[in-house]
This record gives C-alpha cells, structure tokens and sequence, in this order.
C-alpha cells in the first residue's frame, strides 16, 4: 500500500512523469536529521495541548528516535515513491509506531511550516560549519602576512606597476573581505533564528499548539512573528546563496592572483607539489589546477544565487511548489565550499612566495614616480606642479631606457630647479612604503598594528 501523505478526496494515484517531477527525496534528504527532530519537537507540543496522552507521546517519541538513528546508520531511507523527506519520515514513523499512533503526528502541521523551518536549521548549521572555513584561511593568510615581515611587492592598479606595497599589506587586503563574509553569514544568523513551526499550510493551527515551545526546544529563540510570511519567504535563504557567492568571488580574485603569479613571467609563487597538478602529455607541466576550479567554480556558485534569484520573483503569497526549488542552489553551494576550502587553505599555507623577485620589480615600472611628486609638495611645490615634474622625469626615463632611481643630480637639475639630489632619498621601493604610515598603510609598523587587529578580530569572530 502506497504510504502518500495526500490521496483522500483522488481515484487513482500520481501517473509517473507527475512523480518524476516532484520527488525531491534525492536532494533533500539531507535535511532528514532536522525534520525527525521537528517532529519530536511537536509531539511534544500535542501532548501539551492535549492530543497525544503521556503513553502516546513516549511511544511516538520511542518511535522517532529508532527512526534517527535509522536514518543515521542507512538501515532507512527514501523509498522509490515517497514523494519528499517528509513523506518518507512519516512512513518510517508508521512502520516503527503503527498506523494509529504515527497517523497523530501530523495533525496542526504542514510539510510548509516543516519545510520552512528544516531549512532555517540546516542553514544555521552550514552558516557555523562554513564560517570557521572561512576563518580557518583568513589565519593561514594573515600567518602568511606574518612571515612575510618586510619583503616588498610591486603594487598594482589596472595591473600595472603602481606603488611598491608590503607583500603583508597586499596579503592582508584578501584577509578584510573574507572576515566580513563571517560577518555576514553571523549576521544572517541572527536572523535565521526563528522557527516557522505552527505556521501550518499558511494561515497557524487551530489545535492551541505553542510555536514558541516548539522554537525554544529546536534551538530558536523565538518562531515567527507572520503565519504567512513564516511558509511563503526565502529571503534568508537568498542572503545565505548570496554570501556564499561572495565568499566564492573573493576567493576567485585571490585565485586569479595566483594563477598569474605563478607565471614563468611573474615568477613570484612556486605552488608545492601537492596542491598542483601535472599534464599528461606536456612532462615540464605544474598547473594551479586550485585556483582555476576556484575560479571556475565560482561562477557556478553565481549562479546558484541567480537562479534562486529568478525563482522567487514574482511569486504570490503564500506557499507554492516553486519554493522546493530552493534547496538545490544552497546545497550545491555548500557542497562547491566545502570543496574549495580546503583546497584552498592548504594551497596558501604551502605557496612559495619568491620574495627576491617581487623586491627586484617593485621599483620598476617607475613605480615611484608618486614619491618624487610628494617630495617635491614636502619641499612646498603645489602638487599640480609636482605631477607634472614627476612625469617629465619618467618621460627622460621612458627615452633614455633607465629607471628613476638613475637619473643623476644633472638630469634632475636640467629637469626642474626643484628637483634636489636629496630626491634620491625617497627613489627606493622600502623608502617608498616606509613613508606611507598614516592608518590602513603599507608601512611596516602599520602592517604590523593591522595584522595584530586581524588576529584579535579572527579570536572573536
Ligand atoms: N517538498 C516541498 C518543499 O520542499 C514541501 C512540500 C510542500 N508541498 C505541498 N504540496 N504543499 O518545499
């Protein structure tokens, strides 16, 4: 006999491509552990309210716990045609406490107000789990930073040379954007905390069933203020896709990085053998493999977001079919992290980073021109003045083919009157970074102060 949670008021059953359609044992079944304990949790709430007896209520509860740990062993799972996790539960329920007893458990609730809150936990979980993945690279990066110390690497804008910068201070400049990632998935939490329980199909229970007490005992501090808004939202599961493609996009431009770094041209990073991989018919070959699939991979993350994105739009109030399409983008993010994470982590914890090489390029480029132009407004020239003899000076480099730093007490003389050998003092990459030290900058002792306030900024979060 066919175990549907519907069927009453039907002649014949779901024809098969129906089936096909709208079973979703296959993806949400990983949200079983949740919904055994919802179910517990509301046993609880008839049994104050009356409708389960104190022998009942230890049998149901008797009952959902050899379930649990059924699902948790494998000895039970979805069959071909339970329509959902929830249809499922409600057979394995039926099978351990009978048709009687298992038949109460559903009253005063709805797969709607299930669904809703199962994915608020689960979400918290993942929010918790994927945070301290997070947090986990921000410490290998910032330790990176640490040992980094003084090495200099040529800034960049419009990946150009820019400005000489610590390699720290650039290292340090990945760390901020994934902190406030944890930040917003701590954040979201917050608002995750409330469960849709008691909001039945849409409209709450007409059986005195407390939401509160069931909220409290699934680890809620409260359940929702709307019925309707508690089954029909996916608000929070949009702000959950999107932080998890931020954390993907920040990942990515980090990944970029390094796959140019590790360029014959660049030369900056050697990638340890075990987190690159090799060709099979070039044998010179060590490819960033990583921080590609981390590239790539993020645009699929990208879309997970967008996708939920255009399912909600336009929805009416309150529940419709359409909402189980919210789960697949959510987990296969999750799924995507939990991959690149790691990887990841450990591909930045074992990078060689050829300090020698970054040093030796971080002046070209006439990376210091912004130097000569700032000593020159030391010296009280207006800086309009000033931008203008910092560029001539690259412009005599540019057609002799020599780097600011050569430019003889005479050049800068012929140049302009302003121009004083002392200028030559500013004309190297440590000078250079050194003398930007107001807050947020790249010298030293600032980039020491910044990575002490990320270490204590990690401790906390
Ligand atoms: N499986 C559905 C979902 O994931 C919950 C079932 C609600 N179905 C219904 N016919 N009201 O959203």
């Amino acid at each position: 006999e066919r175990l549907a949670l519907w069927g009453g008021r039907f002649g014949s059953g779901p024809s098969a491509a129906l089936a096909a359609l709208s079973v979703s044992t296959h993806f949400d079944w990983r949200l079983a552990p949740y919904d055994v304990a919802g179910s517990r949790a509301h046993a609880r709430v008839l049994h104050a309210a009356g409708l389960l007896d104190d022998d009942e209520l230890a049998g149901m509860d008797e009952a959902l716990v050899r379930l649990r740990e059924d699902v948790a062993s494998g000895a039970f799972t979805a069959a071909a045609d339970d329509e959902d996790v929830h249809t499922a539960l409600e057979r394995g329920l039926i099978e351990r406490a009978g048709t009687e007893l298992g038949g109460k458990l559903r009253a005063g609730r709805s797969r709607n107000d299930q669904i809703a809150t199962m994915i608020r936990m689960y979400l918290r979980d993942q929010v918790r789990s994927l945070s301290q993945q997070v947090l986990a690279l921000a410490q290998v990066i910032t330790d990176r930073a640490e040992q980094a110390g003084e090495a200099i690497l040529p800034g960049r804008t419009h990946l150009q040379h820019a400005q000489p910068v610590l390699l720290a201070h650039h290292l340090m400049a990945h760390v901020w954007p994934l902190l406030r990632d944890v930040e917003r998935f701590c954040d979201l939490d917050g608002r995750l905390d409330a469960s849709a329980y008691g909001s039945g199909a849409l409209a709450g229970s007409s059986l005195g069933l407390d939401p509160q007490a069931v909220a409290a005992d699934l680890g809620f501090s409260d359940s929702v203020e709307n019925s309707i808004d508690g089954t029909a939202s996916r608000d929070l599961v949009a702000e959950f896709a999107f932080v998890c493609a931020m954390v993907a996009i920040d990942l990515s431009r980090m990944a970029e990085e390094i796959i140019v770094w590790n360029t014959k041209e660049f030369s900056y990073v050697t990638l340890d053998d075990s987190f690159s991989t090799g060709s099979s018919i070039m044998p010179q070959k060590k490819n960033p493999d990583i921080p590609e699939l981390t590239r790539g991979k993020a645009g699929r993350v990208i879309g997970d977001l967008t996708g939920l994105l255009a399912t909600l739009k336009a929805l009416p109030l309150a529940y419709n079919r359409d909402l189980q399409e919210d789960k697949e983008p959510v987990f296969d993010q999750v799924d995507t992290l939990d991959l690149l994470l790691p990887a990841i982590t450990g591909m930045v914890a074992t990078l060689t980073f050829h300090t020698d090489r970054m040093e030796l390029m971080a002046p070209q480029g006439f990376s210091l021109a912004t130097d000569i132009a700032e000593w020159l407004v030391r010296q009280g020239v207006p800086f309009r003045s000033a931008h203008e003899i910092a560029g001539s000076c690259v412009r005599v480099c540019e057609q002799r083919g020599i780097e600011l730093a050569d430019l003889s007490a005479e050049d800068l003389a012929g140049i302009s009157e302003h121009l004083r050998p002392e200028v030559h003092e500013v004309l190297t990459a440590a000078g250079s970074v050194a003398s930007r030290d107001g807050k947020g900058g790249t010298a030293p002792a600032r980039v020491r102060e910044q990575i002490a306030s990320a270490q204590s900024r990690i401790q906390v979060l």
